[in-house]
């Protein structure tokens, strides 16, 4: 693989399950049973990107939009129906162990440690799988369990841990092996804030340090805007938006909001007239209002109510996503012409 070449290449990759349907009732059982009917699901549509060295991408897509199956795809755990994808040049579902040496992929659904075993007895395991030089072992365990604070949790079998503790074991033993190439899916899933903020720091940092090149999915837009600069947003298995995640909020943003703070008690029923509410508490108000209106609007306000202070910020990037979304299942909702 020449030096300059992207670490991730994907063209027109597609994935298509069949799966049978089953007819209703119990003739229809006996009659799916005698003749059985293929209904065919795109989950990943003609997808196509490229992820340069050390890149941390954020993967966003509302449930069954194709990310897993992305993932799986570029980690050699599904063959793809057409297209075809590199990884560090290798095509991943002829699982090469070159190739599965450099990567790794965590689910944060599934378990990939023993259940019944101390994290410590897995981590071995993959050691020897791996063929992880013992230097180097001691030396990224040591490194990675001061990181997340683990400490003496390795010890104990993996099902008495919490699902935060369980995660953090997960995370560092997808990484003993010093991959250049990992695919987290929805790894902070399920948890407490505070742990996904603990996940999401230790997950910035190690990108950083070590220079990974990383794609990430999360259901939680915290996570992919406190790390990624860029975002591949996937529905329906096609690729709606691959860009930088402030372009996309600029670019598709259509409100903005005014934060509003009063010298005296403000009504709510005054404020509504100059934008929609998302809060308003007397001394307070916020308000969503297009964009085009945003000078008039302030002036307004500056002019009418009795005005402390005033701010203009852009909406969330969680909104403008959501928006997206609400967009597209309206437009395919449409019935034609
Ligand atoms: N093994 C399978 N057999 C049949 N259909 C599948 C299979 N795996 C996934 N699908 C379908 O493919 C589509 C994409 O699934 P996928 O798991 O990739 O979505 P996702 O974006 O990861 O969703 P989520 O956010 O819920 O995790 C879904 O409609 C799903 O039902
Ligand atoms: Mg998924």
């Amino acid at each position: 693989m020449p030096d300059n070449a992207p670490v991730i290449q994907v063209d027109h990759l597609t994935r298509v399950f069949s799966t049978y349907r089953k007819g209703e009732g119990f003739l229809g059982s006996l009659r799916s049973f005698v003749r059985r009917e293929f209904a065919a699901k795109t989950a990943v549509d003609r997808v196509s990107f490229r992820i340069e060295r050390g890149e941390l991408v954020g993967f966003l897509g509302p449930n069954g939009a194709g990310k897993t199956t992305t993932l799986k795809l570029l980690s050699g755990i599904l063959h793809p129906t057409s297209g075809t994808a590199a990884v560090l040049g290798h095509a991943p579902w002829r699982r090469e162990a070159d190739f599965q040496r450099r990567i790794s992929i965590v689910m944060g659904q599934k378990n990939q440690l023993w259940w019944d075993l101390p994290a410590m007895d897995s981590f071995i395991l993959n050691r020897d799988i791996y063929r992880i030089p013992e230097a180097d072992f001691r030396a990224r365990l040591d490194e990675l369990t001061a990181l997340f604070g683990l400490e003496d949790l390795t010890t104990q079998p993996l099902r008495k841990l919490s699902l935060g503790e369980r995660m953090k074991c997960e995370l560092v033993g997808s990484l003993l092996h010093g991959p250049e190439v990992l695919f987290l899916d929805e790894p902070t899933i399920g948890l407490d804030v505070v742990t996904q903020k603990r996940l999401r720091e230790f997950v910035g940092e190690y990108s950083r340090r070590t220079g990974v090149t990383t794609i990430l999915t999360s259901h939680y837009m915290r996570d992919v805007e406190e790390l990624c600069k860029r975002a591949i947003i996937i529905d329906h298995g096609r690729i709606m938006y691959d860009g930088a995640l402030r372009d996309l909020v600029q670019k598709h943003a259509t409100h903005k909001l005014i934060d509003v703070q009063f010298t005296q008690t403000v009504a709510p029923e005054t404020c509504d007239r100059f934008g929609e509410i998302a809060e308003c508490d007397g001394a307070r108000a916020t308000l969503r209002v297009p964009r085009d209106r945003v000078p008039q609007v302030a002036a307004d306000l500056l002019r009418e109510l009795p005005v402390a202070d005033i701010s203009i910020a852009e909406t969330s990037a969680e909104e403008v996503v959501r928006g997206l979304f609400q967009e597209r299942s309206a437009a395919l909702e449409e019935p034609a012409p």
